[in-house]
């Protein structure tokens, strides 16, 4: 008995000495894609689509039922349909203007996605939109607007109304060369104001081009713990990686407070909520709660005394709201190809190169009222943080903290379906980038580093990483 027991204990204990090594050499080898389970979930298991169609980024997130299901159609018919000139009746959806730059969400965010710039001189603007400033700041720390043509140039209007203007767009190519000799042509904007309807600008105004992005997940990045994008933030670059990123501050005009900045291309506005009544006013002409007065500067509302106006305000606060839910709902498209070899690959270099200093690929959400946003591991690539991006992006105009060179690090889930759903590839906040190897290459300041390690690759691998973005 005790014989067999010590001649088992041995034989256990020679089988482990032998077997050890060979186990530790297994996980090694073991495929890396197995290690991070459910990445094809970017909305989290309850907020993404898996249907890859052209609806790619129009999908609610699952299980929304009774009333909540009715708040979803009906605030996508009101970010979807044309707004019409009051008096009309259809008197929830009229009070188009005075002056605007498109009738409906959907005229800029069509299929909820992504505009692109105009491709020549004379081309419709679309979804580009200009910001205009002067310097200093209002008293709420938000850029000074121009004093005749306001915060936003409005290239449309309604009858018997002048438009402020159209905006010429010529682009310059560059090229830019590789150390292995391959080479990339890039596409530089130069902007030109036209047919100004109210006399010249003040002389130091300033501009930022702005592209319609696309618009799903948003309610996800709202529910992002203040605490979490804080915690990115290395103001001071103390790790000393050349990546410092901090947080836009910006005035909530709900809570009128100074609040973190997650929205737009410089997170320049807090909230869904504002970011929608904001565009409803300054892109479409529709009052609100929120933005009660009509998007006229005083010197433009003395010249039209006798103006139509849809109601006061014109969208009422339960269709508004509707409108914000559905921005809040709309689920991510999930991952494709994770599998694949040069996937794989792509996905370690994204991480060796440092594009993952900005973009984040794994973020949790905290609390929120709506149980499918609520702590659910989501993979943005985003920091939702400012970066200085280098002179060559810059659009050399202050917002709230922002600098005329930083921007806000864009999510990267759903890129590489914008071709299906919109039919183009162009990206950056002006959509001067053809694509992505383009977008990277524009990359300058922080991602100066990362930008170079990429140009560093060989063909292939560079290949492999944009493979990887397209599989977001
Ligand atoms: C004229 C084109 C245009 C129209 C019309 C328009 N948008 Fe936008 N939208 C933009 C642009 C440009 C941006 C980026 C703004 C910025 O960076 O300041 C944007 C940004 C957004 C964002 C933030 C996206 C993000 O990733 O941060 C939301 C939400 C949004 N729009 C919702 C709406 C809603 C709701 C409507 C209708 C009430 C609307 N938009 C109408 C052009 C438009
Ligand atoms: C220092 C932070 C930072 C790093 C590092 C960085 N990015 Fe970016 N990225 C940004 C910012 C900010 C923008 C927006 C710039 C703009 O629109 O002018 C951007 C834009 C992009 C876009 C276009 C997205 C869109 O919606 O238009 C792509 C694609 C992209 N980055 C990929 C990469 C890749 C790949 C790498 C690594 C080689 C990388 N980025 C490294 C901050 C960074």
């Amino acid at each position: 008995m005790k014989k067999i027991t010590i001649a088992c204990l041995l034989g256990f204990l020679l089988l482990t000495i032998i077997y050890l090594p060979a186990c530790k050499k297994n996980e090694v080898t073991s495929p890396i894609n197995t290690e991070d389970a459910n990445e094809e979930y970017s909305g989290g298991l309850l907020a993404t689509t898996f249907d890859f169609s052209e609806n790619a980024f129009g999908h609610e997130v699952s299980g929304l039922q009774g009333t909540k299901a009715d708040d979803f159609v009906v605030g996508n018919s009101f970010f979807r349909n044309n707004w019409v000139t009051a008096p009309a009746s259809t008197t929830a959806r009229d009070g188009l203007g005075v002056m605007l730059n498109a009738q409906s969400c959907g005229g800029c965010h069509s299929k909820d996605g992504r505009a692109a710039p105009p491709e020549s001189p004379t081309a419709p603007l679309n979804g580009l939109l200009f910001r205009l400033s002067v310097p200093g700041t209002s008293p709420n720390g938000s850029p000074n607007p121009e004093p005749v043509y306001g915060g936003q140039l409005n290239n449309r209007a309604i009858l018997g109304v002048t438009p402020e203007g159209y905006v010429s767009t010529t682009y310059t190519e560059e090229t830019v060369n590789y150390p292995d000799g391959e080479t990339c042509k890039l596409r530089k904007p130069t902007y030109t104001f036209t047919n100004l309807g109210y006399g010249i600008m003040q002389a130091d105004f300033m501009f930022s081009p702005r592209i319609a992005n696309q618009v799903m997940g948003l309610g996800l990045l709202e529910a992002i713990p203040e605490a979490t994008i804080l915690a990115f933030a290395d103001e001071n670059d103390a790790d000393k990686n050349g990546i410092s990123g901090r947080p836009n501050k910006v005035y909530s005009v709900v809570s009128k407070k100074t609040e973190l900045g997650r929205f737009g291309w410089k997170a320049n506005q807090p909230t869904i909520m504002q970011q929608t009544a904001g565009a409803f006013k300054g892109d479409i002409g529709i009052t609100s709660s929120l933005f009660p007065d009509e998007n006229l500067t005083p010197a433009q509302a003395a010249l039209y005394p006798n103006l139509p106006n849809g109601g006061t305000p014109e969208i009422e606060d339960v269709n508004l709201n509707r409108v914000v839910f559905y921005m809040r709902t709309l689920a991510v498209p999930g991952r494709r190809n994770t599998n694949d070899a040069s996937v794989i690959k792509g996905k370690q270099l994204f991480t060796q190169v440092n594009c993952v200093g900005c973009h984040k690929a794994k973020i949790e959400t905290g609390f929120d009222i709506i149980p499918q946003l609520s702590k659910q591991v989501i993979r943005p690539y985003t920091d939702l943080l400012l970066h200085d991006m280098g002179t060559a992006l810059a659009d050399n105009r202050p917002d709230f903290l922002a600098t005329g060179t930083e921007w806000r690090t864009p999510p990267l889930w759903g890129l590489g379906l914008v071709k299906t759903v919109n039919g183009h590839t162009t990206l950056l906040h002006d959509g001067r980038a053809r694509n992505v190897e383009e977008a990277i290459l524009w990359h300058g300041g922080e991602a100066e580093k990362s930008k170079q390690a990429f140009k560093q690759l060989n063909k292939a691998e560079r290949l492999s990483l944009i493979k990887f973005t397209q599989s977001l």
